[in-house]
């Protein structure tokens, strides 16, 4: 049984600009001590679909259903807000692209570790704080005792991020929902709290939902991936096979804007862009990559199609295809 299984969820906000479906039938599993990358261009429904996993939507304006929402065999839907805190407190931890907005500003950085562990465990605050330090220092901060003492804005945005690892780390969570946690850094920070991601899945078992615009790093630490476009899934399956043979033309287009795989003097922007969410309705419903897509001709549907992983999009194999 997988540790978390998500099938067909939906998400709608109520927004002055009306009904904007943001997660259209979005469904994938996550297997225990694994990660499961979400990937897709700015606005297709990465971050709402985990903030719904997460339980973090608010609760009024907003519209959640799904077939199903489980985390082991608990219904995360039938929970209500006070159920929720305690399966995150326990059991599912997140980090955020800015981990200033998840710190409080005005409360010494070790101080907050030290909460968020006595609010699922009694024990003393003293010997607590020499445990947090010891955390602190595993995360590869330097002088972690100092680090302890200060406040949010007196670090830097690496810093800030090992804090919430130290954080995630402290309660052992068996699922870590990762949006964005390493954008914001420069490259070789960006790999330090990645190796720190995998440590933690090593030593704990955790599994993580890791979402990204890179897909260099899905490449280097994912094991299976869902590629999300307008609020829809169009190819799921293993890291490996997707790199090896990308089969949605939207896959294909994102790998081709890629620097690193790019033939020289051949990178391709995908054309045009993302529909805000309020527009999902007005698309193509037989494919909403349609007016961006270099394959589209009149046979163009919507199914899923499985050659070693699923793609949703019926041009059956690429050298039958015709491009438009
Ligand atoms: N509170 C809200 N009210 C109305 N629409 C929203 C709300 N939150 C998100 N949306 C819309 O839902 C869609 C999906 O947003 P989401 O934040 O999940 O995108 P994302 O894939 O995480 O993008 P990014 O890579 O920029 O973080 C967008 O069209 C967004 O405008
Ligand atoms: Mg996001």
């Amino acid at each position: 049984m997988s540790l978390v299984s998500v099938q067909n969820l939906k998400v709608s906000f109520h927004s002055r600009h009306g009904l904007a479906q943001a997660v259209d039938g979005v469904s994938f599993k996550i297997e225990a001590g694994k990660t499961h990358a979400l990937v897709g261009e700015s606005g297709c429904g990465k971050s709402v679909s985990s903030l719904a996993l997460a339980g973090l939507l608010p609760r009024t304006g907003v519209e959640i259903e799904a077939k199903e929402l489980l985390f082991r065999d608990t219904n995360l839907l039938s929970l209500n807000p006070f159920q929720y805190r305690e399966i995150r407190g326990k059991h599912i931890a997140m980090i955020f692209q800015e981990p200033m907005t998840a710190l409080n500003p005005v409360m010494r950085v070790g101080n907050q570790i030290l909460e968020a562990i006595l609010l699922h465990e009694s024990s003393d605050p003293q010997k607590l704080k020499r445990r947090v330090i010891d955390l602190m220092g595993n995360t590869g901060l330097a002088e972690p005792d100092l680090v302890f003492e200060k406040y949010p804005h007196q670090l830097s945005g690496g810093m800030r991020q090992r804090i919430m690892i130290a954080m995630a780390l402290a309660l052992k969570p068996e699922l870590l929902i990762a949006d964005e946690p390493t954008t914001a850094l420069d490259v070789t920070v960006q790999a330090q709290i990645l190796a720190l991601m995998n440590q933690l899945q090593t030593d704990l078992g955790t599994a993580i939902l890791l979402i990204t615009h890179d897909l260099g790093v899905v490449a280097s630490t994912a094991h299976t991936m869902s590629v999300l476009y307008a609020g829809q899934v169009v190819e799921q399956g293993r890291v490996r096979d997707i790199f090896a043979q990308p089969v949605h033309p939207y896959t294909e287009a994102l790998f081709d804007a890629l620097p690193a795989r790019a033939k020289e003097g051949e990178l391709k922007p995908i054309p045009g862009s993302v529909p805000s969410a309020t527009e999902y309705s007005k698309l193509p419903s037989l494919c909403r990559f349609f007016d961006r897509c270099q394959y589209k001709n009149d046979t163009c549907f919507r199914k899923p199609t499985a050659s070693g992983h699923t793609s949703w999009c019926g041009r059956e194999n690429r050298s039958g295809e015709s491009a438009a």
